[in-house]
């Protein structure tokens, strides 16, 4: 019993002590410039469902909830969110090379039609980033429609070249 007590208060002041490590919130340092929707149209419809259920990993701004507060909670969101930006931002979208903002459009249209996106922790505490048949679909589509405009205004070997002209499609 006496050991059960000291580990149990063991672990309580190391809780206690991780209140004090919080990791930096994710929230725009310059204001945006290099956005997707700078080079590519999102639709309103495709905007919102981006919102609810992917920019809080993906762009530089999180909507924190309450209980990222609590430690060693707030770690394992900011790894996810590292994580997920590192991957994919939209926030610095239009910076990429082409040849990556193409693939990165391959990569939204595997993950959302196979269901890999939203990660599935994200949905215990969002239900609303749950997306239906139809709000893929609709991404998909229009994923499959920012890879043709690409491919309308570049060479498709320009979408592999390493250093491509800035200048934006359309
Ligand atoms: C809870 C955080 C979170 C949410 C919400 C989320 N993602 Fe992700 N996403 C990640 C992480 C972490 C990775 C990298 C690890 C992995 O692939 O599982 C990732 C990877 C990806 C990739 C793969 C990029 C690559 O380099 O292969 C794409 C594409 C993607 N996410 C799109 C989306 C879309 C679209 C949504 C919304 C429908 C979304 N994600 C929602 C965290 C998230």
């Amino acid at each position: 019993v006496k050991v059960v007590k000291s580990a149990a208060i063991i672990i309580l002041v190391l809780l206690v002590a991780a209140q004090f490590y919080r990791p930096a919130k994710n929230f725009p340092q310059t204001p945006m410039t290099a956005g997707m929707d700078s080079l590519y149209p999102i639709p309103p419809e495709i905007e919102a469902t981006f919102r609810v259920a992917c920019y809080d990993c993906h762009t530089d701004s999180t909507r924190y909830p309450w209980y990222s507060e609590i430690q060693p909670v707030g770690w394992w969101l900011n790894n996810h969110i590292r994580d997920g930006k590192r991957h994919l931002n939209f926030s610095e979208f239009a910076s990429y090379r082409l040849r990556r903002q193409y693939g990165k459009f391959d990569d939204i249209i595997t993950e959302v039609s196979e269901g890999g996106m939203p990660l599935p922790s994200y949905l215990i505490a969002h239900n609303d980033a749950r997306l239906t048949q139809e709000q893929r679909d609709r991404i998909v589509a229009w994923a499959k429609a920012m890879k043709d405009t690409m491919k309308a205004h570049y060479p498709l070997d320009s979408l592999v070249r390493k250093n491509p002209p800035p200048s934006p499609p359309r």
